[in-house]
């Protein structure tokens, strides 16, 4: 695509360095969820009735927690502003290269609305490379580890399971970038060779998330609003089932995320391909 889409402009050109460190823990201020000061979220009294303080140590609960399907799992509001714009700022700097964001072309001649760019594995329909063969080439960065240990906190805050995130490790993340128009079709991540959990992150714009079932593109499937700052975890049962980006809702983020239009994702899989 020769011609700039509205938002990617700015998502592209951004010149602020990305953190060494990454954001931190989540749920230490800000954001939709409150913070009881040791890395967890306060619990509300609609949502924190099932735990007892003195007896379990389940993480607690943030507000608006949803399972969806079984092992599909909504967090709104878990990063904080702070956090969403080391992540933006991270994934600008991943977008300039070495193998620049781009539309996906697809075996068939058409190209994704989406635009993409990979870290740790390289994804292009459908498989996984370490060099991003259809752009430049070039060898894709290092997954970091600060982002692994992201993964793992978001699995022991999806599934209330201070174990959840023991001993994952993702290996490839691939970050989207939606402008007011892109869209994403009904499809199953099914190019990994584990069945370990998705851990999906959003920034920007809020869209219309179609969560489905593992047989079939189309119903029953479930449609949310994922929005800046949301995480959604699919695992276990769901970790096939099919998913898609039907609409983004365009003028909905707040530009303190760093994002001034357009929808930012980020799905970190394990890939379970070796080195
Ligand atoms: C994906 O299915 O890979 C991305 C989902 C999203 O953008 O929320
Ligand atoms: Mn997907």
């Amino acid at each position: 695509m020769s011609t700039p889409l509205p938002g990617f402009e700015d998502f592209k050109d951004f010149e602020g360095p990305a953190s060494a460190k990454g954001p931190g823990r989540p749920g230490v201020s800000g954001g939709r969820g409150g913070s009881d000061g040791l890395g967890g979220a306060v619990v509300s009294s609609e949502s924190g009735g099932r735990h007892s303080p003195e007896t379990d140590q389940s993480p607690a609960r943030h507000d608006g927690w949803r399972e969806i399907a079984p092992g599909a799992v909504h967090v709104p509001g878990w990063l904080t502003m702070a956090q969403q714009r080391e992540l933006v700022a991270a994934c600008r700097g991943w977008a300039r290269g070495p193998a620049p964001i781009r539309h996906t072309k697809l075996p068939r001649g058409g190209v994704m609305s989406v635009q993409t760019v990979c870290i740790g594995w390289h994804w292009q329909p459908y498989a996984y490379t370490r060099t991003a063969d259809d752009v430049n080439g070039a060898r894709v960065p290092e997954f970091p580890w600060w982002m692994v240990e992201l993964g793992r906190r978001a699995l022991v805050e999806a599934y209330q399971d201070t174990a959840a995130g023991d001993g994952y490790t993702p290996d490839t993340a691939l970050i989207n970038f939606y402008d007011d128009q892109a869209k994403l079709g009904m499809h199953q991540d099914k190019e990994e060779r584990s069945g370990a959990p998705v851990v999906s992150l959003s920034i920007g714009d809020t869209c219309v998330f179609r969560f489905g079932n593992t047989e079939t593109r189309t119903k029953p499937y479930t449609d949310i609003e994922l929005a800046s700052g949301d995480l959604f975890v699919f695992g276990g049962p769901s970790r096939f089932a099919y998913h898609g980006v039907p609409k983004v809702r365009p003028g909905t983020g707040d530009p303190a995320s760093g994002l001034a239009g357009g929808r930012l994702n980020i799905t970190m899989r394990v890939t379970g391909l070796d080195r």
